[in-house]
């Protein structure tokens, strides 16, 4: 039988990586986009051998042409941190919207059901929690936030566009906090912020008082999610994490337990606009998928731990990311 053929954006970077692996093991063949402004050659350097890999170096804000048939598409390119979207404002807000429109139209083009990448930053600080997919958010479109929230939100209205005028079949995966190997320890976020400074020797940051929380899901339970929503005929959008709720400061304990640092925590002011609460109801994802986190927090932070352990001296110290630069006019 044929295979079926995927085309993943953002391949290279934390998911798009981990997707990859998926649809290989499912025996697809992957073509794998990225512009490598944040994601890493070594995230999926080794699927390089395989015939039924190909990566293509291209940023999709650009035009994207892709030759033969394509089954699927899943638009995951886009920076996904705070510190990466408020470094690269503008070209957050290109991929959100030119990137999806090519997507869109490709997939249009090759009949593809596509799959876009939100977030529950659409939700924006919410005022209800938890956040079920009927919330339409508190988002402050002019906040440092703003860019990528946005960005976000009219990438689901395009989508739906897409799939209500041209009968596009369309999926819209609204992706929580998730962790796991081949995140960036310097991307800015809690999870590898915190084992960051615990390998290196450096006290725990907390901005804030420790109150606020978040909600972290796994990547391979991430991944079961956005395969079986890929692969069932709901069209509106689904919210996938792991609903087990934790404060920063007791995270933060957790963390220091796990490396056994003993290094201390220490309190910086929050920044504008920082989430105060953050956990999905997937209500929707368990009855329609019959989807749930397996993986818990105990067992995942314990994989990941062991990935950042393995890192050389250089990645473990790497401050910046190395790719703003050559980027950051285009
Ligand atoms: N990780 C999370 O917890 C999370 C939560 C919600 C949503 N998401 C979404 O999932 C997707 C992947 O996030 P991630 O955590 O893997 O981030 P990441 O930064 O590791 O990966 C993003 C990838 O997209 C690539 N990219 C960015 N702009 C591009 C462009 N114009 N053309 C081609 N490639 C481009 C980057 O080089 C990178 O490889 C993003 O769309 C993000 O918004 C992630």
């Amino acid at each position: 039988m044929e295979r079926k053929r995927i085309l993943i954006t953002g391949a290279a970077g934390f998911l798009g990586s981990h997707l990859c692996d998926r649809f290989i093991k499912e025996d697809y063949h992957v073509i794998a986009m990225d512009n490598l402004i944040t994601g890493r050659l070594k995230n999926i350097e080794h699927l390089f051998e395989l015939e039924n890999f190909e990566f293509h170096h291209h940023d999709v804000s650009k035009f994207i042409h892709v030759s033969g048939k394509l089954d699927y598409i899943l638009h995951f390119a886009s920076p996904a941190s705070p510190i990466d979207y408020l470094k690269i404002p503008i070209q957050t807000l290109k991929v959100g919207s030119l990137g999806i429109h090519h997507c869109l139209g490709l997939a249009k083009e090759k009949g593809a059901t596509l799959m876009i990448a939100s977030t529950s930053e659409v939700y924006g600080d919410p005022d209800v929690h938890p956040q079920p997919e009927t919330y339409w958010g508190h988002v402050n479109p002019i906040g440092p936030r703003g860019v990528y929230d946005e960005a976000k939100r009219f990438q689901e209205a395009m989508t739906m566009a897409y799939h209500t005028y041209h009968g596009l079949d369309t999926k819209i995966v609204r992706i929580f906090n998730t962790y796991g190997p081949r995140m960036r320890l310097n991307d800015g976020r809690v999870l590898p912020a915190f084992i960051g400074q615990a390998l290196r020797g450096e006290d725990l940051t907390i901005f804030g008082d420790g109150s606020q929380t978040r909600s972290f899901c796994y990547v391979d339970d991430l991944v079961e999610g956005i395969y079986r929503l890929l692969h069932s005929d709901y069209n509106q959008p689904v919210n996938i994490g792991n609903p087990d709720e934790i404060s920063i400061k007791d995270f933060a304990e957790e963390i220091i337990n796990l490396t056994g640092t003993t290094q201390k925590v220490v309190y910086k002011d929050l920044p504008v606009n920082d989430p105060q609460q953050r956990q999905p109801d997937i209500s929707l994802a368990k009855k329609l998928l019959n989807w749930e986190p397996k993986v818990t927090r105990a067992e995942g932070l314990k994989l990941t731990y062991n990935y950042f352990k393995s890192l050389s001296k250089e990645e473990l110290n790497e401050k910046e990311h190395y790719n703003f630069d050559k980027y950051i006019k285009s």
